[in-house]
C-alpha cells in the first residue's frame, strides 16, 4: 500500500461506518490464548496491522492461527508452543510493544522469554519499567543482554502483592496474564480498570481464571494450574468510534457509528455534548453530528478511565479548533502527546503548549519541561497542508483535519494509521470523503 494520501476537505462526512473489535483488547485476548490448553476463538476481530503483528508473534511461538477477514472471526491453537528465535521476534515484532505481554505465558508454557526493543507510537518515553518489575515480582530473573531482554524463572511464578505507582494499562494486563497461573493468590491495588481490561477479565474467566475487581481499584487473582480455551466477541474500539465522532463535528458532518456502545463511552459523550456535538444512541450504535449552531470551547483533562481517555484527546483537539473560544487540554497519561499540535497551526489552527498544568488539577508532568497542555481558540479556517503523521492517534487527527481543511492536502505515512483503524479509506469513501493514494 502506497503511504501518502490526498485529501480534498471542505465536505460534511455523511453516512454509515461500522467499528469492530477494540484494537487495546483483541491484541490482549490473543496473548491470552497462548495460556489455554485448547484452542480459542475470538470474533469482531478488525483487519488492522497490530492484529497482524501478535499473529505473527504468536505464529513464530507455535499458536496456528486461522482468520477468516470478512466475519472478523480468529482461531487459535496453542497445542504446539515452541520458543521463537530472537531474531524473528525482532523481524515481527515491528513497531509494537505487545511482545512485554507475552513474558508471563511464555513464561508459564517454556520457562523462558525474551523482548526484544520495543516501539509503539511515539507519544513520549513509554518505558517497561512497570512491566519488568511486576515479573520480578513474580520470581522472574530479568537479565538483559545484547539481544535484548532474556527473562526466566527458575522458581516458577508465585503469586504476590503489587501496588502500581500509577495505574497503567499494559502493567495491569502484565500483572493479570501472569498472575492467573502464577501458584497462590495475587493482589494488585492502584490497578487501571479500563473497558478493555475488564474484557480482558472476562476472556481469562472463561480460560478458566478467578479473578475479582473491588470498586478501590484493587484486583485479586488466586492462580490456578490450568486454563482452557475461550470464545469472545471483542468489546467494540471506543477509541476509533470517538475519532468518527470528532471527524463528524470537524467536518460539519453527521456519522453513524455502528457498533459504538454507550457505556464505554460515556465520559467522551458527556465531552461531545459539552462542546455542542449532537448524537442518537441506539441500540445500534451512535450517531454523531454537528448540530449546525456554534460549538462551545470547554476544558478538560484526560486521564485514566472513568477519565477522559489520552486516546480521544488528539481527534478532539481537532474538533476544538472549530469550537467557538478558548479551549483548553491537559494531557495527564502521556508527558508528549501535543506535538502534533505545530502541524495543525500550519493548517490555520491556532494552538499554544505549555509545560504548566492548565485547567484542572496539576499532574505528575507539572514541575518538568514537558508540554503536556494546549490552549486551542477557535473557531479558525483550517487551509490545506502537507503533513507526515507523527504516531497513530495523530495520524488520524491529520486525517480529519485535512477533511475539514479547504484544499487538497498531502498526508504521508498514512500506513501507521492501518495500525489500528480497519481499512480506513474505504470508511472515508462510505462517508462520502474525497481522499486517493498515490
Ligand atoms: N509507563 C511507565 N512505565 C511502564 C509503563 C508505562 O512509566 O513500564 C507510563 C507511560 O509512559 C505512560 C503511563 O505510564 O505515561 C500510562 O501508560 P500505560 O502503561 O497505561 O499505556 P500502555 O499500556 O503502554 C495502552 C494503550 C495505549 C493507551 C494507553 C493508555 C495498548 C496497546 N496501548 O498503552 O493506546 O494510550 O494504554 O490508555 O493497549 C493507542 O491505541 O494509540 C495507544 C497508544
Amino acid at each position: 500500500m502506497s503511504s501518502t494520501f490526498h485529501v480534498r476537505g471542505g465536505r460534511p462526512l455523511s453516512g454509515e461506518i461500522t467499528v469492530r473489535g477494540a484494537k487495546n483488547l483483541v491484541s490482549k485476548a490473543m496473548v491470552a490464548a497462548l495460556l489455554g490448553e485448547q484452542p480459542s476463538v475470538l470474533h469482531s476481530v478488525p483487519d488492522i496491522r497490530d492484529v497482524q503483528i501478535v499473529s505473527e508473534l504468536l505464529s513464530i511461538h507455535g499458536v496456528k492461527i486461522e482468520r477468516d477477514a470478512e466475519s472478523g472471526t480468529l482461531h487459535m491453537d496453542p497445542s504446539n508452543v515452541e520458543k521463537a528465535h530472537v531474531a524473528d521476534i525482532d523481524a515481527h515484532a515491528g513497531s509494537s510493544r505487545i511482545p512485554i505481554l507475552f513474558c508471563g505465558p511464555l513464561l508459564h508454557r517454556l520457562g523462558e522469554a525474551i523482548i526484544p526493543d520495543l516501539g509503539g507510537c511515539r507519544i513520549g518515553d513509554r518505558p517497561i519499567n512497570y512491566h519488568l518489575d511486576v515479573l520480578r515480582n513474580f520470581g522472574a530473573v530479568v537479565d538483559k543482554r545484547e539481544m535484548g531482554i532474556y527473562i526466566t524463572a527458575p522458581n516458577g511464578l508465585k503469586g504476590t502483592k503489587i501496588h502500581l505507582e500509577y495505574p497503567s494499562v499494559g502493567a495491569t494486563e502484565q500483572v493479570l496474564l501472569t498472575a492467573v497461573r502464577a501458584q497462590g493468590v495475587t493482589e494488585l491495588s492502584n490497578a487501571a480498570v479500563e473497558p478493555e481490561i475488564e474484557d480482558l477479565i472476562a476472556v481469562l474467566q472463561k480460560m478458566g481464571a478467578l479473578i475479582s475487581l473491588q470498586t478501590d481499584r484493587t484486583i485479586t487473582i488466586e492462580g490456578v494450574d490450568a486454563l482452557s480455551g475461550y470464545e469472545h466477541i471483542a468489546i467494540p474500539d471506543r477509541i476509533e468510534a470517538a475519532s468518527w465522532a470528532c471527524a463528524a463535528l470537524a467536518t460539519k458532518g453527521s456519522v453513524f457509528v455502528r457498533g459504538a456502545q454507550q457505556k464505554p463511552m460515556s465520559t467522551f459523550l458527556n465531552t461531545f455534548r459539552k462542546v455542542g456535538g449532537g448524537m442518537d444512541i441506539t441500540p445500534a450504535g451512535i450517531r454523531f453530528y454537528h448540530p449546525g449552531t456554534p460549538l462551545r470551547a470547554i476544558a478538560v483533562e484526560t486521564d485514566v478511565h472513568p477519565g477522559l481517555m489520552t486516546d480521544w484527546q488528539q481527534p478532539l483537539v481537532v474538533a476544538l479548533t472549530q469550537a467557538d473560544g478558548i479551549s483548553i487540554v491537559h494531557e495527564t497519561v502521556y508527558e508528549n502527546r501535543l506535538g502534533f499540535t505545530s502541524a495543525l497551526n500550519d493548517m490555520g489552527a491556532h494552538t499554544q503548549v505549555y509545560r504548566e498544568c492548565l485547567g484542572g488539577s496539576s499532574c505528575r508532568f507539572g514541575h518538568s519541561n514537558y508540554n503536556h497542555s494546549a490552549v486551542i481558540s477557535g473557531p479558525k479556517t483550517l487551509r490545506a497542508a502537507d503533513i507526515t503523521v507523527p504516531d497513530l492517534r495523530g495520524g488520524f487527527s491529520y486525517l480529519i483535519a485535512a477533511l475539514g481543511a479547504e484544499g487538497v492536502s498531502t498526508i504521508h505515512g498514512i500506513d501507521l494509521i492501518d495500525r489500528g483503524y480497519e481499512r480506513f479509506q474505504h470508511k472515508l469513501a462510505q462517508l462520502g470523503a474525497e481522499c486517493w493514494e498515490k
